[in-house]
């Protein structure tokens, strides 16, 4: 049992400039893609998250020689020794993105053996959407308890129309495609960011994939992949996640690194909300002076282009200070408001129960103890700890280690009076 908490004090007003890490959503099923090559990759702008590690234990257990240099921030990753579709249910458990193998591995070995991934704190979770493309593509399944192997002699290119812009089939689907004879489409794609960087990676490696407007995504199967290098895009959700730590604050805070391009439905409703918000001329890097009269919005969870699921929670912590209502519609998962009730604990006043979430602003928030349920969660709690009134101590450390590397000390070093501590 972990015994990690982190300790959060009043912190004045964030001031400074952070360098940005690489996007754990793109880094993961990147290190998935590359079960497609065999050979030695590396991947640069690594953020070594615990999911990272996760992934990389994974790889580890199919064969893959890999090594770290976590001061370059760089992964060097040998994919010829793969060997084996098989991974376990110790692995499969630990992180819903290891489905994100299952791909990959069948268009390599027509086969996968994996655990069902289950269920998480944001709901069900459920991957029909992946199943039902890799079985319109030739895969049957035999599922024995938790257990579920697919099968593929041959995969055929179809054309798959899914029903929701789902970012981990669109990625599964993509990767399962490129190794083969035929055209192959998906329409109503997800077209995140991430999503986009997987092209990129894929591309690099001799696939030829295309987006088609408004959300398409055309793969030509080839008969061979080669190894490549790629410099994972910058991470959007820290980004946001260290403007809002500055927004609550009242501070001033440079992103020179933000991918200005991917946030603009998050940047414009900071900018509703009161804050100053300049951007680099070139799409790149994001300045944030705070207002000392924030106002609440409204706003829905969407896929991409749209407000990000991801920060609704930080955002929500946000408005807990903002004059006015806010009404917060999560569209994307059924269960991800868990941090509601921890940050009630702070003395946020929640007007409807349900959804959508209606937070009523306050004056000043309480330091209290809170756990954090899920990584975002954890990001939410830490950045209303920043504000409230007396100290703060956070428990579910392992969540928010999932998916930041080192957003303690980025905050400790604009001014955060946080550490983390181990008893
Ligand atoms: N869904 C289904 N069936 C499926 C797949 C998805 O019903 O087969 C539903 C989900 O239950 C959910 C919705 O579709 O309600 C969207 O899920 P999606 O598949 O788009 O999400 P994901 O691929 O599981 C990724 C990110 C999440 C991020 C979402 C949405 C990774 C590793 N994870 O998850 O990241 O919230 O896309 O953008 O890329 C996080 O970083 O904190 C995180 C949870």
């Amino acid at each position: 049992m972990s015994t990690e908490s982190i300790a959060i004090k009043t912190s004045g007003p964030l001031q400074g400039t952070v360098h940005l890490v690489g996007a754990k959503n793109a880094v993961l099923v990147i290190m998935a893609s590359l079960i497609l090559t065999k050979g030695k990759n590396k991947l640069t702008n690594v953020p070594f998250s615990e999911d990272v590690f996760h992934m990389i234990r994974l790889l580890e257990s199919l064969g893959a020689v890999i090594e770290q240099d976590k001061e370059q921030r760089t992964l060097f990753i040998d994919t010829t020794k793969i060997l084996s579709a098989q991974i376990g249910a110790d692995i499969m458990k630990k992180m819903r993105a290891s489905i994100l193998v299952m791909g990959p591995l069948l268009a390599r070995f027509g086969t996968a053996d994996i655990a069902m991934p289950g269920g998480c704190v944001l709901g069900t979770r459920p991957i029909n959407f992946h199943l039902n493309a890799f079985s319109k593509m030739g895969a049957t399944y035999n599922q024995h308890d938790d257990s579920l192997t697919a099968e593929a002699k041959e995969l055929r290119a179809v054309d798959h129309v899914l029903e929701y812009p789902s970012v981990g089939a669109t990625e599964n689907i993509m990767m399962a495609s490129v190794l083969m004879q035929g055209k192959t489409r998906i329409v109503n794609a997800a077209i995140e960011p991430e999503v986009l960087d997987l092209i990129q990676a894929l591309n690099k490696m001799g696939a030829q994939i295309t987006v088609e407007p408004p959300a398409s995504i055309v793969i030509k199967g080839v008969s061979l992949l080669k190894p490549i290098e790629h410099h994972i895009l910058h991470d959007r959700l820290e980004a946001g996640t260290l403007l809002l730590a500055a927004a609550i604050t009242g501070g001033e805070i440079n992103l020179p690194d933000a991918p200005v391009h991917s946030m603009e439905v998050f940047l414009a409703k900071l900018e509703e909300m009161g804050h100053e918000i300049t951007c680099g001329e070139d799409g790149q890097g994001v300045h944030l002076k705070a207002t000392k009269n924030p106002q609440a919005i409204s706003f829905k969870t969407m896929p991409y282009p749209g407000f990000p699921t991801d920060l609704q929670a930080p955002m929500m912590a946000a408005l807990c200070l903002a004059s006015g209502k806010s009404v917060i519609h999560e569209t994307v998962f059924e269960n991800r408001l868990l941090h509601v009730r921890e940050l009630q604990k702070m003395g946020a006043q929640r007007a409807i129960d349900g959804q959508p979430a209606t937070i009523v602003g306050v004056d000043e928030l309480y330091g209290a103890s809170v756990i954090a349920t899920d990584i975002r969660a954890g990001a939410a709690l830490v950045i209303a700890g920043l504000v409230a009134q007396g100290d703060t101590s956070m428990t579910g450390v392992h969540h928010l280690k999932r998916g930041y590397d080192d957003l303690i000390p980025k905050l400790a070093s604009l001014g955060g009076n946080i550490k983390l501590v181990d008893e």
